[in-house]
């Protein structure tokens, strides 16, 4: 058989089975490119008259399976027309895929997302290799599209429509296990066996699994209804559809056309043409490529840490210590005595059952993260962490005694909010490896870290730390040392803001709400709230409000020791976890403007200033460390749009 394809490798073995590999030609990742779709539509053709007795798809790439179609031709589509023809492309390759007239397979081994997915159901069965890189998901959702190349078709026909539109409407991730659990794959096999395995399975090949009858009857005509009802309905409590047209054009395109893309007329909501041509989409595809180029910042050096050692084990410190841990590092956390120490360690115990499920992953992580009363692990860090109490002098003594102790090449990292790393580094011998590394709270939750260089900085030490940044699986952020830095230079003013209106006689749920209506996450009253309004008070008086006097309510507040979430009270009543919330009242649009106002000029200010390198990076920042409003694009997009 001709052998002259870029990206596809064909092999025949002795019992007649064609193993096809995909290699993506100058690339380091499998992606369906044109060129990729339309070779293996030829590859398919030749299949069709040589009849095998199987078709085996498998990668080349050590990175994954598939990591689904190429993102960087969508941002080349003109028009809905243009999309069509993309959506075309794969729709026709993957019906000629699952009308090949022998057993087909794909062998999945690493991610498979996306397209790949959609290639993988058109087979007639899967193998996974259950390793912990196999993951299987359909994120199209989040770039606000829908898996138009027959994954709303086939998914759920393969798996029932639960698991199908929690896939499909999340984007959400499944391992190679729960795969098998679900049924998304027919095996889930260790490495060293996955090639007799997918063989045998071809050789073989058993009747392909039936949906069982349940999952058959939500899948039916008369059931779809009500199914997608409740589906919408929980898609509602996180999403408006004016804001994300996407899941529930996927709801509709099920419920109402069994997955067909090119069934519903451009108008209806469920069509592709009208999601490609709303801003929504092509600002969430900006996002992912502001996203992949945070990654790319922590490739400016190849530093690894092996060992952490992380100081003050209190709200941040503590989970820092557990995320590090939980990402394959080990990690010594020290406090000023064990009882301190507790809280951290059952926190990180319960992070560790929540994330990774699995006992033996559990185990490993938790001897991973190694209790350090005496702060013998300094000696041995790779990257050492400050995070204890907001103190200039606690801070500088502390880190007299770390420069004295640390290996001369490890990074010495400051967790501080409000001081300057000039101050914190006044008295070292080498200022040049003291950096910022300052993460967010809730730190499981918070993808973004700023990484602070100061006036002393080495460039190479910033470089490391944002190489030690993405090895935690976090998204660096190079930033200025100056008050604020980034977040929370934005985030004050628009805080402090919200408090004023409410000083003024503005209802903290109207200010909420209008801030939801306009794609915030969560509103600024209950964000304060959330944060604590002690540190809401002291972040206000470091940043431009210094001089101000800080909102009346605000400081009546924390004066009568109500410092929001916490202590059960703040601006709301909190019960269990939850603000007790009048009604909302309708937010007229200039209260909206007057409220996001400051929150725009500080945007604008700090790249202006050089306190991040572009806009581009200050959106990115304020998408991934405020939520600020991603169907948005991002706060200087979002001015840039409205001209
Ligand atoms: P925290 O008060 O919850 O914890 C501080 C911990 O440090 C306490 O457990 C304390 O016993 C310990 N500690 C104090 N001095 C020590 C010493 N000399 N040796 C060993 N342990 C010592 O404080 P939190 O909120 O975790 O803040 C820590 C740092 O992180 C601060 O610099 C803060 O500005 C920064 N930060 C705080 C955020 C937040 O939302 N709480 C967000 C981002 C940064």
């Amino acid at each position: 058989m001709a052998d002259n394809y870029r990206h596809w490798k064909l092999e025949t073995d002795r019992d007649n089975l064609v193993w096809l590999s995909f290699d993506k030609a100058d690339a380091s990742a499998n992606v369906l490119s044109a060129e990729v779709v339309s070779e293996l539509d030829r590859i398919f053709d030749e299949l069709l008259a040589k009849k095998p007795r199987g078709l085996i798809i498998r990668s080349a790439k050590d990175s994954g399976f598939i990591a689904g179609a190429d993102v960087e031709e969508f941002t080349k589509i003109k028009d809905a027309d243009d999309a069509i023809r993309m959506v075309r492309r794969g729709w026709d390759l993957y019906n000629k895929l699952a009308a090949l007239p022998f057993p087909t397979l794909a062998l999945v081994n690493g991610f498979c997302m996306g397209g790949g997915v959609e290639l993988a159901i058109a087979c007639r069965y899967r193998v996974a290799v259950d390793q912990p890189g196999t993951r299987f998901a359909l994120p199209e959702v989040m770039l606000g599209i829908l898996p138009a190349w027959g994954g709303v078709m086939r998914l759920p026909r393969l798996v029932g429509p639960t698991a199908a539109l929690d896939m499909m409407l999340t984007g959400r991730s499944v391992d190679a296990r729960r795969a098998k659990r679900m049924g998304l794959v027919d095996a889930a096999v260790p490495p060293r066996i996955q090639e007799n395995a997918a063989r045998m399975m071809l050789l073989e090949s058993p009747r392909p699994r039936s949906l069982p009858l349940m999952q058959r009857l939500m899948n039916s005509s008369p059931m779809r209804p009500l199914i997608a009802w409740l589906a919408r309905r929980q898609v509602a409590l996180r999403a408006s559809p004016d804001h994300y047209p996407a899941p529930y054009a996927i709801l509709d395109l099920w419920q109402k056309y069994d997955g067909d893309p090119f069934a519903p007329r451009p108008e209806d909501p469920a069509s592709v043409s009208g999601l490609v041509e709303g801003d929504t989409a092509r600002n969430l595809i900006r996002i992912y490529f502001l996203q992949e180029r945070m990654k790319s910042l922590g490739k400016d050096s190849d530093f690894k840490a092996k060992h952490v050692h992380v100081i003050g084990a209190g709200v941040m410190g503590g989970d820092i210590a557990a995320w590090c841990a939980m990402r394959g590092l080990t990690v010594t956390l020290q406090d000023q005595n064990a009882e301190r120490l507790a809280p951290a360690m059952k926190r990180a115990a319960e992070l560790f059952k929540r994330r990774l499920r699995e006992k033996s992953r559990i185990r490993d992580a938790s001897d991973r993260l190694i209790p350090d009363v005496a702060g013998d692990g300094a000696r041995q860090a790779d990257v050492i962490i400050e995070a204890i109490f907001e103190n200039l002098q606690a801070k500088r003594d502390l880190f007299a005694k770390l420069e004295a102790a640390a290996k001369p090449d490890a990074i010495l990292a400051t967790n501080t909010s409000s001081l300057k790393l000039s101050d914190i580094g006044a008295n070292f011998r080498n200022p040049s490896r003291l950096v910022g590394i300052h993460f967010f709270n809730p730190v499981p939750q918070m993808q973004l870290v700023e990484v602070v260089k100061g006036a002393n900085t080495d460039p190479e030490f910033a470089k490391k730390a944002a190489a030690f940044v993405r090895q935690i699986d976090k998204l660096p952020l190079p930033v200025k040392d100056s008050p604020g830095f980034l977040v929370n230079r934005v985030l004050g003013p628009y805080l402090y803001q919200a408090l004023r209106m409410v000083d003024e006689g503005v209802a903290p749920e109207t200010l909420d709400a209008a801030a939801t209506a306009f794609g915030m996450p969560m509103g600024p009253i209950e964000l304060a709230d959330t944060v604590g309004l002690d540190i809401c008070l002291a972040v206000g008086k470091q940043l431009a409000e210094e001089r101000a006097e800080p909102p009346k309510r605000l400081a009546e507040l924390v004066a009568g020791g109500n410092l929001g979430r916490k202590t059960g009270r703040g601006f709301y009543v909190w019960k269990n976890g939850k603000a007790r919330k009048r009604g909302s009242g309708g937010a007229a649009s200039d209260l909206t403007e007057k409220l996001i106002a400051p929150y725009l000029k500080e945007a604008q200010a700090v790249v202006a200033e050089g306190i991040v390198a572009d806009a581009d990076l200050a959106d990115a920042g304020l998408i991934f460390g405020t939520g600020f409003a991603p169907f948005r694009g991002g706060p200087l997009h979002y001015l840039q749009n409205k001209g």
